[in-house]
């Protein structure tokens, strides 16, 4: 895939972009839905506000449809970065944005590993 070319550079609307999956299988397959995901958006939205982070050049959290990486549920892709996560509690997502989210720093062991698609 190519890069834009043409057009000036605008500055990020927002310096960091998460987005969770949601998706819910109706028929009992995987998916993240089924592991919590939810309460990690709505805990991951409750401590970015708490933390004076929310909005325009700061950070947004958003929902999101099926990822394609439900082999790894539940996921959540931080962006400009394009950083996996797989976590498994609240507690991850509170390093995911103490750590991450706010400093800029990866937390390497909650990373996605690269095999693991749908
Ligand atoms: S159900 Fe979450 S990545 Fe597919």
């Amino acid at each position: 895939m190519s890069s834009p070319t043409s057009g000036t550079p605008q500055p990020q609307y927002y310096a960091r972009h998460i987005f969770f999956c949601l998706n819910e299988r109706p028929n009992g397959e995987g998916c993240c839905a089924l592991h919590g995901a939810k309460a990690a958006f709505d805990h991951c939205k409750t401590l970015v506000k708490q933390a004076g982070l929310a909005g325009p050049g700061q950070v947004r959290v958003n929902k999101a449809g099926c990822l394609d990486r439900c082999a790894a549920a539940p996921v959540a892709v931080v962006y400009p970065e394009g950083v996996w996560y797989s976590y498994v509690d609240l507690a991850d997502i509170e390093e995911i944005v103490e750590s991450h989210l706010k400093n800029g720093q990866i937390v390497e062991r909650l990373r996605t590993p690269p095999e693991l698609g749908r």
